[in-house]
């Protein structure tokens, strides 16, 4: 790569003037129509300030699958990708789960069909199969336990000694697992489209502009992405460890809407995008999807709503129950 393609200034979020949030008259009709619905609002710490703003929790995969399980809400708003809403509805079956945007997907989902994955299942019968949640229903109805970048660790620790371990659909995160567990696993060969654009060479060069800051990337980025992180984390867990490091900036390898929830919660450090090869930040196109006028307008009309098959969602229930009781 000739690095005259890094031909671009780092994108800083200095330090927050303190101040109340003034909402818009969409986020006005959101929170009407919220009360109106009696729903929860749940946000991925990926989406855009607009919606992070109104949501009632924003949060990682973890947080919000524990949120969703436990909600009294009757309707549950998923302001995320379609997985996680999905996840949304295999514990709440009775409730309505909508999301803004139906075609929100993932490319880790999209890496692993249902039909693949039962056909190398039959081909080796013998395989425990670890999911990372982002994956489809059917995907989860055929594994054995579920996980999240959150307490994959932990989750893989517990799975029994003798058991030979196929880990779906991201080979970065099931890399890094592998690593921080020493426990050897078959790895799906999925990888998400934007954590994979991080590079050390993009890295490096911010990191000679500011030696102070510290880099925390997610374990979806690749291994020399990792290897050069001070932490590797989930999202939520990125909040914590900026919160407690004494460290004053900080290099947030993710999606780039990860800064306005670090913002929020940590107003008084700074904060600067993982840059890729092309561009000093990297958003998601699908959690960017969800926009505030569509997050109106499924709450208006309670539409599109998350519909599974009962017997694949009574499957799907099993391993993501035990994720839920193994991460405790
Ligand atoms: P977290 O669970 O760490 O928020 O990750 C979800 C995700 O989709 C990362 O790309
Ligand atoms: Fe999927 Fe990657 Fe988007 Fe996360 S950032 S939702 S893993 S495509």
């Amino acid at each position: 790569m000739r690095m005259t393609e890094l031909n671009y200034e780092p994108m800083v979020f200095p330090p927050l003037e303190s101040g109340t949030i003034e909402f818009s008259e969409i986020q006005k009709e959101i929170l009407q129509l919220k009360k109106e619905r009696n729903a929860i609002i749940l946000a991925h710490n990926y989406q855009i300030h607009e919606i992070q703003e109104v949501a009632d929790y924003v949060g990682d995969s973890l947080g919000l699958a524990y949120k969703a399980e436990k909600t009294d809400a009757d309707v549950i708003v998923f302001c995320g990708v379609h997985f996680m809403a999905e996840t949304a509805k295999i514990v709440n079956p009775n409730k309505t789960v909508i999301l803004p945007d139906l075609e929100a997907g993932c490319s880790l989902s999209d890496a692993c069909p249902e039909e693949q994955l039962k056909a190398y299942k039959e081909a080796n019968p013998d395989l425990y199969v670890v999911a990372y949640i982002n994956c489809s229903a059917g995907v989860k109805a055929l594994s054995d336990v579920i996980c999240t970048s959150g307490n994959a660790k932990k989750i893989v620790e517990r799975v029994p000694k003798g058991k030979e371990i196929l880990f779906v659909p991201d080979q970065n995160l099931g890399q890094w697992v592998s690593q921080q567990t020493g426990r050897e696993m078959q790895l799906w060969p999925g990888s998400c489209y934007a954590h994979v654009l991080f590079t050390f060479q993009a890295l490096k060069k911010i990191k000679d502009q500011f030696p102070e800051a510290l880099i925390v990337a997610h374990p979806e980025c690749v291994k020399t992405v990792r290897d050069f992180a001070n932490e590797v984390c989930s999202t939520e867990k990125m909040v914590h460890f900026c919160q407690k490091s004494s460290a004053d900036t900080f290099i947030i390898v993710t999606e780039t809407g990860m800064i306005h929830r670090l913002q929020r919660e940590i107003p008084h450090k700074t904060f600067i995008a993982g840059p890729t090869n092309t561009c000093a930040c990297n958003d998601c196109r699908f959690m960017k999807m969800n926009t505030t006028e569509k997050l109106r307008d499924c709450l208006r009309d309670l539409s599109p709503a998350i519909e599974i098959p009962e017997p694949i969602r009574e499957e799907a229930y099993a391993p993501l129950k035990r994720m839920l009781e193994w991460s405790q």
